[in-house]
C-alpha cells in the first residue's frame, strides 16, 4: 500500500500439509506497522493454520517468515516471534489466577518472591492502563474465572502488550461478543494501532465489522493468497465474498428484511409454526430447522425457546403450554430440550461422574431426584450407542476429549421423548469424524418426531442436514427463511451478512 510503510512481518510461499492433506499451498502475507489488517477466507481456507505457523505453535513445510524491526532491519526468527502475540478464539488464561497474575506470570516464571511479585503487578497495571485508564486498578486483582469473554480478551491483549508485542493476531475475536463489546474491542484496537503503532491482524466473517476496523485485507482461498494486501475500500462485499469462493456475483441479491417473527406451536398437531408478516412456516414433527447468522438473533430466539429469556421480542405461543416456559427445568418437563453451546461452563457437570451428566434430563423428565437402580445399564447402553469409550460411568467427564464430552450432552436428550430440541453449536470445536456422528444423531432424533432447532455458525453443515434454515442478519433481525428447494450458500451469505 503506502510506499513509506515498513512491514513488521512478511510471509512468503508458506506451505503446510497434514499427512496427505495440503492445507497451505504457498501463502503470501505481509503486515505493515500500525495497520489493522483483515485476514479473510472461508471456513477451512487455512487462516488459523497460518497464524499457528507464524507464532510457532505449528511447524511449516516450506516458505519463509521474515520479521522486521522499526528501522526495516531483519530480526531473527526468535526475536521476531517474541514480538508477536495471538488472541485465540478459545482463550488461553488460567481461571483460578488473578488478572495481574495472568498478565505477568508468563514473564516471571522463576522466583516469584515478594519483590518480584510486586514488580509483576506493576507491569500488569501498566499494560491494563494502555487499554483502559479507568478500570485498570480495579480489575488487577479480579479472578479471571469471573470475567466475561470480552474482559478476558482484554486480559489477553494486556498480556500481549506487557510482553512487548508489536503484532497482535486476533483469530475470530468477535465471534461470541455482543455488538457493544465488539465496539469496545475495536476502540482498543484503534488506540493500539494509532497511538502505539502496533499492528493488528484480525480474522472475521462479518463484512460490516471488517469495514469498520480494517484498512487493508488479504484473502486466502484453499491455501493460496488470492488477494494480497489490498485496500478494503477498493473491494465491494460481493467481490470479497466472491474472492473467498463463497458466491458468484450474479447471484447475490438484496435480502428481504423481516422485522419480527412469531413462533407458534399447536399441541393438537404437535407442530410448530414460525410466522412473520405475510409469511408462515409450519414445522411438522421431525423437522430440522437450522438457525444461521451472527449470534445476537439466534441467541435471542434460543433464549425464548428454552425458557431462559428476558426478552419480549418474540411471541411464542404454544397451545397446551404456558406463554412463557419460565425455566429450563420447566421447559424440560414440557418436552423442550436444550443443549447449550457453552459446553465447558454450563453444559458439562465437571464435578459429577459421567452417569450424572448423561442421566440429568431423564431425571428431570421422570421427576426423579437421584439415580435409580437401572440407570447404570441405561447409561451404558447410551454410551455404547454413541460410541463413547469410558472406563466406567463413574469416571469424571474430564477424562474424555472435548468432542466426546459433547456427545455426553447429546446423550442427555437421546431417546428422551421431547417435542422440541434446541441445539446450540453442537459441532463447534469438534473433529470432523465426531461432527459426522453428531449429524447422524440429529437426524435420528428428528426421525423420532422431535422438532430440532439447530444453531450453527457453519452454513455448509446447516445446508447439508436441515430441512429449513432461518437466517438472522448481523443486527439480530430475522432476514428470511430458506426452504430446502432453494438452499444455497450464496443466498445464506447474503441474508446473514456473514461470509462463511
Ligand atoms: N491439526 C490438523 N490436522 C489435520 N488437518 C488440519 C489440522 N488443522 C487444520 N487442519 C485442516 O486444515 C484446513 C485449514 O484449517 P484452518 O487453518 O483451521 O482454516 P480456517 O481457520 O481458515 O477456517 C482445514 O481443512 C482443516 O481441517
Ligand atoms: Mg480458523
Amino acid at each position: 500500500m503506502s510506499e513509506t510503510s515498513t512491514n513488521v512481518m512478511t510471509v512468503r510461499g508458506l506451505t503446510k500439509s497434514y499427512g496427505a492433506t495440503s492445507v497451505l499451498k504457498g501463502v503470501e502475507f505481509s503486515v505493515a506497522r500500525g495497520e489493522v489488517h483483515a485476514l479473510l477466507g472461508g471456513n477451512g481456507a487455512g487462516k488459523s493454520t497460518m497464524i499457528k505457523i507464524i507464532t510457532g505453535a505449528a511447524s511449516k513445510n516450506d516458505g519463509e517468515i521474515h520479521f522486521f524491526d522499526g528501522e526495516g532491519g531483519q530480526r531473527s526468527e526468535s526475536e521476531g516471534r517474541a514480538k508477536v502475540a495471538v488472541v485465540h478464539q478459545e482463550l488461553a488464561l488460567l481461571p483460578h489466577l488473578t488478572v495481574a497474575e495472568n498478565i505477568a506470570l508468563p514473564h516471571h516464571r522463576k522466583g516469584m518472591g515478594l519483590f518480584r511479585r510486586s514488580a509483576a503487578v506493576r507491569q500488569a497495571f501498566d499494560a491494563l492502563r494502555m487499554i483502559d485508564q479507568d478500570s485498570a486498578a480495579t480489575s488487577l486483582h479480579r479472578l479471571v474465572g469471573s470475567l466475561s469473554l470480552h474482559e478476558a480478551q482484554m486480559v489477553e491483549i494486556a498480556r500481549a502488550l506487557s510482553s512487548g508485542a508489536e503484532l497482535i493476531l486476533l483469530d475470530e475475536p468477535t465471534a461470541n461478543l455482543t455488538a457493544l463489546e465488539t465496539e469496545r474491542l475495536f476502540a482498543v484496537l484503534r488506540k493500539l494501532t494509532q497511538e502505539n503503532g502496533l499492528s493488528v491482524v484480525f480474522v472475521s466473517h462479518r463484512m460490516k465489522e471488517i469495514r469498520q476496523i480494517a484498512s487493508v485485507c488479504t484473502i486466502i482461498r484453499d491455501g493460496r493468497t488470492v488477494v494480497d494486501r489490498q485496500a478494503i475500500r477498493e473491494l465491494s462485499d460481493v467481490e470479497i465474498i466472491e474472492k473467498m469462493g463463497q458466491v458468484t456475483a450474479s447471484h447475490a441479491t438484496e435480502p428481504t428484511r423481516v422485522s419480527a417473527m412469531i413462533l407458534e406451536a399447536f399441541a393438537a398437531t404437535d407442530s410448530i409454526t414460525v410466522q412473520e408478516p405475510g409469511f408462515s412456516l409450519e414445522l411438522r414433527p421431525g423437522t430440522i430447522l437450522g438457525v444461521a447468522g451472527a449470534p445476537a438473533g439466534p441467541a435471542a430466539l434460543i433464549e425464548e425457546l428454552t425458557g431462559a429469556a428476558g426478552t419480549k421480542r418474540w411471541t411464542v405461543v404454544r397451545a397446551g403450554w404456558p406463554d412463557r416456559l419460565q425455566s429450563p427445568r420447566r421447559a424440560a418437563r414440557l418436552g423442550a430440550g436444550y443443549i447449550t453451546g457453552d459446553r465447558a461452563h454450563k453444559g458439562v457437570l465437571h464435578s459429577l461422574p459421567i452417569i450424572d451428566n448423561v442421566m440429568a434430563s431423564r431425571r428431570v423428565v421422570r421427576g426423579a431426584a437421584i439415580a435409580g437402580g437401572a440407570e447404570g445399564a441405561e447409561c451404558l447402553d447410551l454410551l455404547k450407542a454413541l460410541k463413547v469409550k469410558a472406563a466406567s460411568v463413574w469416571d469424571l467427564p474430564n477424562t474424555l476429549s472435548g468432542g466426546t464430552q459433547q456427545k455426553l450432552l447429546i446423550a442427555r436428550w437421546l431417546g428422551v421423548p421431547s417435542r422440541l430440541l434446541v441445539l446450540e453449536e453442537p459441532t463447534r470445536g469438534v473433529d470432523i469424524g465426531t461432527k459426522r456422528e453428531i449429524y447422524q444423531l440429529i437426524r435420528q432424533m428428528a426421525a423420532s418426531g422431535t422438532v430440532i432447532v439447530w444453531w450453527s455458525t457453519e452454513n455448509a453443515e446447516l445446508l447439508e442436514v436441515c430441512d429449513r434454515v432461518v437466517a438472522f442478519d448481523t443486527e439480530g433481525r430475522c432476514a428470511g427463511v430458506m426452504e430446502q428447494d432453494d438452499f444455497s450458500e450464496e443466498k445464506l451469505v447474503t441474508l446473514t451478512g456473514m461470509a462463511a
